[in-house]
C-alpha cells in the first residue's frame, strides 16, 4: 500500500476538522480505510507558528499601495520549509507537490479531480502540501519559487485557501482505488460520462402519492439498465442542458 502524506499550510486549522473527522473522506484521510490502495495522514501546519514578529504577523501591505493585507513570502517559505521539509525528513522539494489554490490554477471539476485522485492522491510518490491564502493573497515570489501547480474552485473569490482545498479533497479521494465502499459506485456518479445521475428512490415504495418507477420493481436488469440510460439523459436535458452541447 503507498502512503501519502498531506500537508496543509493553513492560518486556520481548525477549518479542516470536520473534513477529516465526517464520513468517507472523513475516514480515508484518517487513514482508516485499510481496502484503499494509499493510506493517508493529513496533518495542519499553523503558518503563525512561523512568524518572528511580535505579534506574529503573517502579513504587511503591499509595496505600490492597493487595499489589504498581503502574506509574507519568507514566513511561508519558512513554514514550508522548516516546517515539512527538515521537520519531517524530506530529502527536498523533489518529494514534494506544493499546490495553491487560486483563482489562477486550472478550474477543479470532476476530471481534473480524478486525475488528482489517480495521480497526486495515489500513484505519484511525491507527498502534497497545501498553501491556503489569505487575505489579498500571498507574495509572488514565494510562489514562483516554491509552487509547483495551482487550481481554482471556480471563477468567483473566496476569503480564503481552506474551503478550496476541502473541496479539492473531498472529491479527489473518492478516486483513489478502494476508497469508496462499492468499486462502481464513482462509475455511476453523475459527470462520470457526461451526463447527471438518473434519480434514485428508496423505501417508502409511496410517498404522498408519489410512486417508485415500475420498472425498477420488477427485477429485469437490462430494463433497468435502459431506464437509467435514458433518464440520465433526460436530467441532462433538463437541469444542465451545457453538459450536452
Ligand atoms: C480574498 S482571496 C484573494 C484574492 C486575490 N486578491 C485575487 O483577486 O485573486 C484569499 C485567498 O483565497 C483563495 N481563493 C480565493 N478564490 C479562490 C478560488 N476561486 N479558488 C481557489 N482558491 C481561492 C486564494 O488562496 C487566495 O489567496
Amino acid at each position: 500500500m503507498n502512503s501519502k502524506r498531506i500537508w496543509i499550510l493553513t492560518l486556520f486549522p481548525e477549518f479542516f476538522k470536520p473534513l477529516l473527522e465526517c464520513g468517507i473522506a472523513g475516514s480515508a484521510l484518517r487513514g482508516e480505510r485499510n481496502e484503499g490502495t494509499t493510506s493517508f495522514e493529513v496533518n495542519c501546519i499553523n503558518i503563525r507558528d512561523f512568524s518572528t514578529t511580535k505579534y506574529k504577523s503573517v502579513d504587511d501591505s503591499p509595496f505600490g499601495g492597493g487595499p489589504g493585507m498581503v502574506m509574507r513570502a519568507d514566513i511561508l517559505r519558512d513554514a514550508l520549509l522548516e516546517g515539512v521539509v527538515k521537520a519531517h525528513g524530506y530529502r527536498g522539494l523533489e518529494d514534494l507537490r506544493v499546490i495553491y489554490t487560486s483563482p489562477r490554477g486550472v478550474v477543479w471539476n470532476n476530471k481534473v479531480a480524478r486525475e488528482f485522485g489517480t495521480k497526486a492522491l495515489g500513484e505519484d510518490p511525491r507527498d502534497v502540501v497545501f498553501v491556503c491564502g489569505r487575505y489579498e493573497g500571498v507574495d509572488e515570489r514565494f510562489l514562483e519559487k516554491y509552487v509547483t501547480e495551482y487550481y481554482s474552485l471556480g471563477d468567483y473569490v473566496l476569503t480564503g485557501g481552506e474551503l478550496a482545498v476541502m473541496v479539492m479533497l473531498d472529491s479527489a479521494v473518492r478516486f483513489v482505488p478502494g476508497i469508496l465502499g462499492n468499486k462502481l459506485s464513482s462509475q455511476d456518479d453523475s459527470f462520470e460520462d457526461g451526463l447527471l445521475e438518473y434519480p434514485q428512490y428508496t423505501r417508502p415504495r409511496s410517498f404522498e402519492e408519489m410512486e417508485v418507477p415500475a420498472v425498477l420493481l420488477e427485477g429485469n436488469h437490462k430494463k433497468i439498465l435502459e431506464w437509467q440510460r435514458a433518464e440520465k439523459e433526460k436530467m441532462t436535458r433538463k437541469h444542465r442542458p451545457d453538459l450536452k452541447s
